[in-house]
């Protein structure tokens, strides 16, 4: 949509942007910039009704080449995220004229909302920020001879006053870090190894002085018993890897980490379980949990740096086929000493999983630790693309983990933990098995696993966004596609520990 976004606090911009909404009439402060009353006229037309995201445009406008009245929606009950859609519809008007520089002056309609609805002029320019940000991710880069790209402008944001400003530039960064996640998400298999993304991983931390990046492979993973990245990535030629990001604050380095821990499985085949029919397809997403804590540890070091260490853990490998697949009926030993039977090498995930939750409770000494991962089908089936599945039994982390939801738009949705479920995981002959035979409550069966691998006393919660990591359709500030999904999500929830 756009090349890029800049704030710019100087010069006049070619197109005017204000607010109205529903079923009112221009507010006092928006009428202040309307000195040739084109804005007030325009504003009582007919499509001028103040609906969310509507757009009504008027050439000529008080020394504007265009100005645009959008629509903000009803007064009561208005809602801060809103305006990322408000971002959206605008920059496509935007871009569809393509006009380079635009004056946001909503805040204006803004000003006598009533106090629970109240936002102020920072949020009002990060959702802004965020949803032009969002709006203009592509990705183009495989695009070859046969594609005319369409051209793209380069857009300046001007704007009322610096905390809006200021709000545009955290937005631009918390779209920054979901556009680098969907980014990932889209490269291709045969291009996003494993080893590929851990060079990623390099790069983004040479970029920042404050990110350092250590990648686990070959015979380190024997050395530290990492036995679910070992088994899952035996068959392929694209060997796995942990790849571990960490995050050291400048103050408060010596609190205990936050950790993420993102699986990232480059493809999955199913394995020996091979996937059937259309299963297979879109299978280059099943590394999006690793690509939103990708983006998150972006957001982190470059927009929040919280004074506390978070350290990430992808654990990726590329679960395939050949002779030395591992093989239902394989028994794996973790390093925390438990013995899994493998009845199905379709349920990888929870292994890559395994190793980085053991890692994380017995390395890394967290202040709590939050697993996201496309693990199942079956939370597409009991939440659609809404609700990510959340697991959590510690009610302040899970707390943070709704507030964080709720700012973000990235909604998450509690799901139960109980004993009951944890045996129905257990094996006839080692301790447990990584598929139960019982299909039923199957996306519960797979956070059952994972308690097995989590000490006693620890804080964790565990994210299902298998139904959530890709969007069917465009939606308001977002292309169909990958989500990145998480990435906002996780950077809040850190800002807010
Ligand atoms: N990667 C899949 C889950 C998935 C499904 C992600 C749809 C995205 C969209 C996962 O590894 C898997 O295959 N899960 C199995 C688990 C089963 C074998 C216990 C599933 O969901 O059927
Ligand atoms: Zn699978
Ligand atoms: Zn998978």
């Amino acid at each position: 949509m756009f090349e890029s976004i800049r704030v710019a606090s100087k010069g006049k911009a070619s197109m005017l942007i204000v607010g109205q909404f529903k079923g009112e009439s221009l507010n006092t402060e928006t009428k202040a910039l309307d000195a040739d009353g084109s804005l007030v006229k325009a504003s009582k037309r007919a499509d001028a009704n103040g609906a969310l995201g509507s757009i009504v445009e008027v050439h000529g406008s008080n020394g504007y080449e265009r100005a645009l009245i959008v629509g903000l929606g009803s007064r009561d009950g208005f809602d801060a995220g809103s305006l990322r859609k408000v971002a959206g519809k605008t920059g496509r008007a935007i871009a569809k004229v393509k006009a380079k520089s635009a004056n946001f002056q909503i805040c204006m309609a803004l000003k006598k909302l009533k106090k629970s609805d109240a936002v102020d002029a920072f949020t009002a320019g990060a959702m802004i920020g965020e949803g032009l940000g969002m709006l203009s991710w592509s990705f183009d880069s495989l695009r070859g001879s046969a594609t005319n790209l369409p051209t793209q402008t380069k857009l300046a944001v001007h704007s009322c006053c610096s905390a809006f400003n200021d709000g545009v530039e955290r937005g631009l960064g918390f779209a920054e870090g979901t556009n680098i996640a969907r980014t990932l998400s889209q490269t291709p298999p045969n291009i996003a190894t494993p080893m590929w993304i851990a060079g990623e991983a390099k790069k983004m931390a040479r970029k920042s002085s404050n990110l350092k990046c250590t990648v686990f492979s070959g015979k380190k993973l024997e050395e530290e018993r990492l036995a679910g990245h070992i088994n899952v990535g035996k068959a392929s030629e694209n060997k796995p890897c942990m790849i571990r990001l960490e995050y050291t604050p400048a103050r408060g380095k010596s609190k205990k980490p936050i950790v993420l821990v993102g699986k990232t499985i480059s493809y999955d085949s199913g394995g020996l379980s091979i996937k059937v029919g259309g299963g297979m397809v879109g299978m280059k997403r099943d590394k999006d949990g690793g690509c939103g804590v990708f983006g998150a540890m972006h957001i982190i070091a470059n927009v929040i740096k919280p004074n506390r260490p978070v350290v990430a853990l992808l654990v990726s490998a590329e679960n395939s086929i050949s002779d030395e697949a591992y093989r239902p009926d394989d028994v794996l030993t973790f390093r925390n000493g438990v013995t899994v039977e493998i009845t199905n090498t379709d349920a990888e995930g929870r292994l890559v999983l395994a190793d980085g939750l053991c890692w994380a409770c017995e390395k890394e000494n967290p202040e709590y630790i939050v697993d996201m991962a496309t693990l199942t089908g079956g939370v597409v089936v009991a939440l659609g693309s809404v609700f990510g599945g959340m697991w959590c039994d510690d009610d302040d982390l899970r707390a943070k983990i709704e507030a964080a939801g709720e700012s973000t738009g990235e909604l998450v949705w509690r799901m139960p933990h109980h004993e009951k479920y944890n045996a129905m995981m257990k094996s006839p002959i080692a301790d447990i098995l990584n598929s139960a035979p019982i299909r039923e409550a199957h996306p519960i069966q797979g956070a059952a696993f994972l308690t097995y691998f989590v000490e006693e006393g620890v804080k964790w919660a565990h994210l299902d966004i298998a139904g959530t990591h890709a969007l069917k359709k465009d939606n308001e500030f977002m292309c169909a596609g990958p989500s990145g999904f998480g990435a906002r999500l996780l950077a809040d929830l850190v800002e807010r520990s």
